[in-house]
């Protein structure tokens, strides 16, 4: 009896992993050492990339990508390699977003209609619309990322429905937002609660009220428990991938599988967990990735159909 009833939980709790499909995001584009886009999608450690950042925007600005040592987005041609990467990440079942914003930049939106122009920009440059400048050729990305981490948090709603009235049932553009931990976010709580998100990757790190800290993760489960009551398909922890990768908050990869992951797994809101960044991640998504998963090992969404009709499951845990 108690065979059967531990038997019948952990085949819940592994239906409940599967449904998730739970995995591993990550941000490229800021370091000109991280090796190339492809080559990060060819580790398969990671199920969402994001390109980080377009640094201008808003009120009329020109749009600027910055990709760090990458390329050079002035010069016509030198980003449309990064283009053919987002393709054959694509191929490997990797979603690629472009990120908004970041720490340094300039960037603000003075309307709803500064707003409406910016989706459109976006759709035309990024996604699945057409202009003569595409930065990254003709590759459309899977979405569109806020790390909205300055100024007003203004008119970001109105962004979010443009780009949303986008999608089609062919083809979503999915977007995601990258909070800091203390709730609600000061630039991103109205984008938020519009109810449109796919992603919201949590910044559990450099803010000390809500992040782990000398040993304990009191403070962030805590907060962890807040995020996931918000109107968005899931949620995911993001962490430092290295004790360089942030001023604080950088969790030792043992004590996130031992003593983190399991305790919000179980969320049905967990979606993975966010690495800051592709550049710093020198080994820590290989030592997380099957503990993300609570140690299944099918994570992509294609391997999660054969092993809900199959159900290999049990035999092969
Ligand atoms: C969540 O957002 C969706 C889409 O905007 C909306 O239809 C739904 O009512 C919202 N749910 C809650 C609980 O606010």
């Amino acid at each position: 009896m108690a065979a059967l009833a531990l038997t019948l939980l952990f085949l819940a709790s592994q239906f409940m992993n599967l449904c998730h499909g739970a995995g591993i995001a990550t941000y490229w584009g800021q370091h000109g050492d991280e090796g190339t886009l492809a080559a990060a999608c060819a580790t398969g450690n990671y199920q969402y990339i994001n390109i980080a950042f377009l640094t201008v925007f808003g009120n009329g600005r020109t749009p600027e990508l910055n990709l760090a040592g990458h390329c050079n987005p002035s010069l016509p041609g030198s980003c449309s390699w990064i283009g053919d990467d987002v393709v054959a990440c694509q191929g490997r079942g990797v979603q690629v977003l472009l990120s908004l914003g970041g720490g340094v930049g300039t960037y603000s939106l003075s309307s709803e209609d500064d707003a409406q122009q910016v989706a459109t920009y976006l759709w035309n440059n990024f996604l699945g619309g057409s202009s003569d400048s595409r930065p990254l050729g003709n590759a459309v990305l899977d979405g569109i990322d806020f790390d909205i981490e300055l100024g007003s948090e203004q008119n970001y709603d109105a962004l979010a429905r443009a780009l949303s009235s986008h999608s089609t049932p062919q083809r979503r553009v999915y977007l995601s937002a990258a909070p800091q931990c203390p709730f609600p976010d000061a630039h991103l709580s109205e984008a938020i609660n519009t109810g449109l998100f796919d992603y919201v990757w949590v910044q559990f790190y450099n803010n000390a009220p809500c992040q782990y800290a000398n040993g304990n993760a009191d403070n962030l489960l805590s907060s962890w428990n807040t995020w996931i009551t918000v109107n968005a398909s899931r949620v995911f922890l993001g962490v430092p991938a290295a004790p360089g990768a942030a001023g604080s908050g950088f969790i030792p990869s043992d004590v996130l599988n031992t003593e983190v992951l399991p305790n919000i797994r179980g969320s049905m809101k967990y979606g993975g967990v966010m690495l800051w960044s592709r550049f710093y991640d020198d080994g820590y998504s290989t030592a997380i990735r099957d503990s993300v998963n609570g140690g299944s090992r099918s994570r992509s969404r294609s391997r999660l159909h054969v092993s809900i009709f199959g159900i290999p499951i049990i035999g092969n845990p």
